[in-house]
Protein backbone atom coordinates (compact mmCIF):
# COMPACT_ATOMS: atom_id res chain seq x y z
CA UNK A 1 0.00 0.00 0.00
CA UNK A 2 1.26 3.48 -1.11
CA UNK A 3 2.14 6.39 1.33
CA UNK A 4 -0.38 8.60 -0.51
CA UNK A 5 -3.20 8.36 -2.81
CA UNK A 6 -2.23 7.53 -6.87
CA UNK A 7 -2.78 9.91 -9.00
CA UNK A 8 -2.73 9.48 -13.20
CA UNK A 9 -3.59 12.63 -14.97
CA UNK A 10 -3.50 12.49 -19.19
CA UNK A 11 -2.03 15.40 -21.07
CA UNK A 12 -4.08 15.69 -24.01
CA UNK A 13 -1.30 18.80 -25.86
CA UNK A 14 -2.80 19.91 -28.78
CA UNK A 15 -4.40 17.15 -29.82
CA UNK A 16 -8.41 16.54 -30.80
CA UNK A 17 -10.73 18.66 -32.26
CA UNK A 18 -14.54 18.87 -30.24
CA UNK A 19 -16.38 16.23 -31.93
CA UNK A 20 -13.20 13.83 -31.56
CA UNK A 21 -12.85 15.00 -27.80
CA UNK A 22 -16.16 14.07 -26.88
CA UNK A 23 -15.90 11.03 -28.34
CA UNK A 24 -12.68 10.40 -26.33
CA UNK A 25 -14.59 11.57 -23.29
CA UNK A 26 -17.23 9.47 -23.30
CA UNK A 27 -15.08 6.62 -24.18
CA UNK A 28 -12.87 7.36 -20.98
CA UNK A 29 -16.12 8.22 -18.56
CA UNK A 30 -17.47 4.72 -19.56
CA UNK A 31 -14.21 2.99 -18.72
CA UNK A 32 -13.85 5.19 -15.42
CA UNK A 33 -16.71 3.75 -13.49
CA UNK A 34 -13.84 0.91 -12.91
CA UNK A 35 -11.79 3.35 -11.29
CA UNK A 36 -11.25 4.22 -7.60
CA UNK A 37 -7.82 6.37 -7.58
CA UNK A 38 -7.83 9.93 -8.42
CA UNK A 39 -7.40 10.33 -12.02
CA UNK A 40 -7.67 13.73 -14.08
CA UNK A 41 -7.94 14.78 -18.25
CA UNK A 42 -6.43 17.65 -19.41
CA UNK A 43 -7.21 18.57 -23.27
CA UNK A 44 -6.72 22.02 -24.83
CA UNK A 45 -8.94 25.11 -23.63
CA UNK A 46 -11.23 25.11 -26.32
CA UNK A 47 -12.86 21.34 -25.37
CA UNK A 48 -12.88 21.87 -21.81
CA UNK A 49 -16.37 22.75 -21.46
CA UNK A 50 -17.82 20.21 -23.80
CA UNK A 51 -15.23 17.00 -21.93
CA UNK A 52 -16.69 19.03 -18.58
CA UNK A 53 -20.62 18.35 -19.72
CA UNK A 54 -19.56 14.63 -20.77
CA UNK A 55 -18.62 13.77 -17.55
CA UNK A 56 -21.04 15.12 -15.58
CA UNK A 57 -23.86 13.83 -17.64
CA UNK A 58 -22.03 10.53 -17.28
CA UNK A 59 -21.19 10.98 -13.54
CA UNK A 60 -17.58 9.74 -14.59
CA UNK A 61 -14.86 8.91 -12.35
CA UNK A 62 -11.88 11.62 -13.22
CA UNK A 63 -11.32 15.19 -12.92
CA UNK A 64 -11.03 17.96 -15.13
CA UNK A 65 -7.40 19.57 -15.92
CA UNK A 66 -5.98 22.46 -18.01
CA UNK A 67 -2.53 22.65 -19.75
CA UNK A 68 -1.98 26.06 -18.68
CA UNK A 69 -3.44 29.27 -16.94
CA UNK A 70 -2.48 33.01 -16.98
CA UNK A 71 -1.48 34.47 -13.44
CA UNK A 72 -3.51 37.92 -13.79
CA UNK A 73 -7.19 37.56 -12.86
CA UNK A 74 -8.44 39.20 -15.96
CA UNK A 75 -8.36 42.50 -17.98
CA UNK A 76 -5.79 43.02 -21.00
CA UNK A 77 -4.17 39.99 -21.63
CA UNK A 78 -5.09 39.58 -25.64
CA UNK A 79 -5.04 35.28 -26.25
CA UNK A 80 -5.10 34.26 -22.04
CA UNK A 81 -6.97 32.52 -19.99
CA UNK A 82 -7.58 32.99 -16.01
CA UNK A 83 -7.81 30.80 -13.48
CA UNK A 84 -11.18 31.63 -12.54
CA UNK A 85 -11.97 30.98 -15.91
CA UNK A 86 -10.51 27.40 -15.28
CA UNK A 87 -12.60 26.96 -12.25
CA UNK A 88 -15.59 28.17 -13.92
CA UNK A 89 -15.85 25.10 -15.86
CA UNK A 90 -14.88 22.54 -13.78
CA UNK A 91 -11.34 22.30 -13.64
CA UNK A 92 -9.95 20.95 -10.33
CA UNK A 93 -6.15 20.58 -12.01
CA UNK A 94 -3.72 22.49 -14.26
CA UNK A 95 -0.41 21.24 -15.86
CA UNK A 96 2.19 24.06 -15.04
CA UNK A 97 5.84 24.78 -16.48
CA UNK A 98 5.79 22.00 -18.88
CA UNK A 99 8.94 21.29 -20.78
CA UNK A 100 7.07 22.19 -23.86
CA UNK A 101 5.89 25.39 -22.13
CA UNK A 102 9.70 26.22 -20.72
CA UNK A 103 11.11 25.78 -24.10
CA UNK A 104 8.77 27.11 -26.43
CA UNK A 105 7.51 30.04 -24.70
CA UNK A 106 10.30 30.76 -22.41
CA UNK A 107 8.65 29.76 -18.99
CA UNK A 108 10.71 30.80 -16.03
CA UNK A 109 9.78 29.88 -12.60
CA UNK A 110 8.81 33.07 -11.50
CA UNK A 111 6.13 32.82 -14.01
CA UNK A 112 5.63 29.17 -12.87
CA UNK A 113 4.99 30.08 -9.36
CA UNK A 114 2.72 33.26 -10.51
CA UNK A 115 0.57 31.19 -12.20
CA UNK A 116 0.75 28.29 -9.09
CA UNK A 117 -0.13 30.88 -6.80
CA UNK A 118 -3.17 32.00 -9.01
CA UNK A 119 -4.66 28.64 -9.13
CA UNK A 120 -4.13 28.27 -5.46
CA UNK A 121 -6.50 31.14 -5.02
CA UNK A 122 -8.97 29.37 -6.72
CA UNK A 123 -9.07 25.87 -5.51
CA UNK A 124 -7.11 24.49 -8.69
CA UNK A 125 -3.93 21.80 -7.77
CA UNK A 126 -1.64 22.81 -9.88
CA UNK A 127 0.93 19.97 -11.29
CA UNK A 128 4.26 21.32 -11.53
CA UNK A 129 6.34 19.58 -13.96
CA UNK A 130 10.17 19.34 -13.91
CA UNK A 131 13.12 17.82 -15.89
CA UNK A 132 15.94 17.92 -17.05
CA UNK A 133 17.49 18.14 -20.89
CA UNK A 134 19.17 15.04 -22.25
CA UNK A 135 22.82 16.93 -22.30
CA UNK A 136 22.22 17.11 -18.58
CA UNK A 137 21.12 13.53 -18.05
CA UNK A 138 23.95 12.80 -19.98
CA UNK A 139 26.47 14.54 -18.17
CA UNK A 140 24.97 13.31 -15.21
CA UNK A 141 23.91 16.58 -14.01
CA UNK A 142 20.00 15.70 -14.10
CA UNK A 143 19.00 15.97 -10.38
CA UNK A 144 21.30 18.92 -9.98
CA UNK A 145 19.14 20.75 -12.34
CA UNK A 146 15.99 19.47 -11.14
CA UNK A 147 16.29 20.27 -7.60
CA UNK A 148 18.15 23.64 -8.88
CA UNK A 149 14.23 23.84 -10.61
CA UNK A 150 12.38 23.32 -7.77
CA UNK A 151 14.74 25.53 -5.46
CA UNK A 152 14.17 28.40 -7.68
CA UNK A 153 9.79 27.95 -8.03
CA UNK A 154 9.62 26.98 -4.25
CA UNK A 155 11.65 30.22 -3.39
CA UNK A 156 9.25 32.62 -5.35
CA UNK A 157 6.06 30.53 -4.54
CA UNK A 158 6.93 31.25 -0.78
CA UNK A 159 7.72 34.61 -0.79
CA UNK A 160 4.39 34.87 -2.88
CA UNK A 161 2.68 33.09 -0.23
CA UNK A 162 3.86 34.88 2.14
CA UNK A 163 3.21 38.62 0.79
CA UNK A 164 -0.75 37.31 -0.01
CA UNK A 165 -0.71 35.90 3.47
CA UNK A 166 -2.02 32.26 2.19
CA UNK A 167 -1.24 28.77 3.65
CA UNK A 168 -0.47 26.15 1.63
CA UNK A 169 -2.66 22.95 2.45
CA UNK A 170 -0.02 19.71 2.53
CA UNK A 171 -1.37 18.09 -0.55
CA UNK A 172 -2.67 20.92 -2.65
CA UNK A 173 0.38 20.69 -5.24
CA UNK A 174 1.58 17.97 -6.80
CA UNK A 175 4.71 17.52 -8.96
CA UNK A 176 5.89 15.63 -12.24
CA UNK A 177 9.28 14.67 -12.62
CA UNK A 178 9.22 14.27 -16.98
CA UNK A 179 12.90 13.93 -17.90
CA UNK A 180 12.78 16.11 -21.32
CA UNK A 181 14.85 13.56 -23.59
CA UNK A 182 11.81 10.90 -22.38
CA UNK A 183 9.07 12.82 -23.05
CA UNK A 184 6.93 11.64 -26.50
CA UNK A 185 10.41 9.94 -27.72
CA UNK A 186 9.40 5.93 -26.70
CA UNK A 187 12.92 6.22 -24.16
CA UNK A 188 12.32 5.81 -20.64
CA UNK A 189 14.05 7.14 -17.80
CA UNK A 190 14.91 3.67 -15.45
CA UNK A 191 12.19 3.51 -12.45
CA UNK A 192 15.29 3.42 -10.11
CA UNK A 193 17.00 6.97 -11.60
CA UNK A 194 13.12 8.54 -11.74
CA UNK A 195 12.59 6.90 -7.96
CA UNK A 196 15.79 9.01 -7.31
CA UNK A 197 14.74 12.29 -8.98
CA UNK A 198 11.66 12.44 -7.30
CA UNK A 199 13.22 11.54 -4.04
CA UNK A 200 15.22 15.00 -4.64
CA UNK A 201 12.42 16.72 -5.49
CA UNK A 202 10.68 15.46 -2.15
CA UNK A 203 13.79 16.17 -0.49
CA UNK A 204 13.71 19.55 -1.49
CA UNK A 205 10.15 20.24 -1.01
CA UNK A 206 11.14 19.45 2.86
CA UNK A 207 13.86 21.96 2.95
CA UNK A 208 11.49 24.99 0.96
CA UNK A 209 8.51 24.09 3.45
CA UNK A 210 8.57 21.30 5.81
CA UNK A 211 8.51 17.42 6.21
CA UNK A 212 5.31 17.52 6.50
CA UNK A 213 3.98 19.12 3.35
CA UNK A 214 6.75 16.68 1.61
CA UNK A 215 5.81 13.28 2.57
CA UNK A 216 2.20 14.19 1.04
CA UNK A 217 2.72 15.76 -2.11
CA UNK A 218 2.53 13.64 -4.91
CA UNK A 219 5.22 12.92 -7.75
CA UNK A 220 4.46 11.63 -11.01
CA UNK A 221 6.60 10.71 -13.49
CA UNK A 222 5.98 11.68 -17.26
CA UNK A 223 7.76 10.57 -20.08
CA UNK A 224 6.52 8.05 -22.47
CA UNK A 225 4.19 6.12 -19.60
CA UNK A 226 2.74 3.47 -21.99
CA UNK A 227 0.35 0.30 -20.46
CA UNK A 228 3.97 -1.83 -21.07
CA UNK A 229 5.69 0.17 -18.31
CA UNK A 230 3.58 2.07 -16.52
CA UNK A 231 3.65 -0.56 -13.12
CA UNK A 232 7.60 -0.18 -12.96
CA UNK A 233 7.05 3.34 -12.52
CA UNK A 234 4.09 2.77 -9.81
CA UNK A 235 6.22 0.32 -7.81
CA UNK A 236 8.53 3.03 -6.98
CA UNK A 237 8.63 4.32 -3.30
CA UNK A 238 8.61 7.98 -4.44
CA UNK A 239 6.52 8.03 -7.46
CA UNK A 240 2.91 8.45 -6.94
CA UNK A 241 1.52 7.83 -10.16
CA UNK A 242 2.04 9.61 -13.87
CA UNK A 243 1.04 12.39 -16.33
CA UNK A 244 0.62 10.36 -19.40
CA UNK A 245 1.27 12.32 -22.87
CA UNK A 246 0.41 10.07 -26.25
CA UNK A 247 -1.06 7.19 -24.30
CA UNK A 248 -3.43 9.57 -22.95
CA UNK A 249 -4.94 9.96 -26.31
CA UNK A 250 -6.71 6.16 -26.17
CA UNK A 251 -8.98 5.78 -23.90
CA UNK A 252 -7.64 2.09 -23.79
CA UNK A 253 -3.94 2.75 -23.06
CA UNK A 254 -5.25 5.09 -20.40
CA UNK A 255 -7.27 2.73 -18.78
CA UNK A 256 -5.25 0.01 -18.51
CA UNK A 257 -2.48 2.81 -16.89
CA UNK A 258 -4.92 4.03 -14.42
CA UNK A 259 -5.85 0.87 -13.46
CA UNK A 260 -1.92 -0.35 -13.04
CA UNK A 261 -1.56 2.03 -10.62
CA UNK A 262 -4.94 1.13 -8.28
CA UNK A 263 -3.43 -2.33 -8.36
CA UNK A 264 -0.57 -0.49 -6.15
CA UNK A 265 -2.82 2.20 -4.53
P1 LIG B 1 4.46 11.39 -23.39
O1 LIG B 1 4.23 12.87 -22.82
O2 LIG B 1 3.73 10.44 -22.46
O3 LIG B 1 3.87 11.41 -24.77
O4 LIG B 1 5.93 11.14 -23.38
C1 LIG B 1 4.29 13.14 -21.45
C2 LIG B 1 4.13 14.62 -21.21
O5 LIG B 1 4.60 15.43 -22.00
O6 LIG B 1 3.51 15.03 -20.20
Amino acid sequence: MKKRGMFVAGNWKMNKNYAEAVKLAQELSYRSQQWNIESCICPPYLVLKGVAHVFAFDRAKIKLGAQNVFWAEDGAYTGEISASMLKDVGCAYAIIGHSERREIFHEDSTQIAKKVLALLKQGISPIVCCGESLELYERGQGSAHVTKQIREFCSVLSAELETENILLAKDQLVFAYEPIWAIGSGRVASPEYANQLASDIRRQLASCFSEELAQSTRILYGGSVKPANSSLFFEQEHIDGALVGGAALDAEDFSTIVESAQKLG
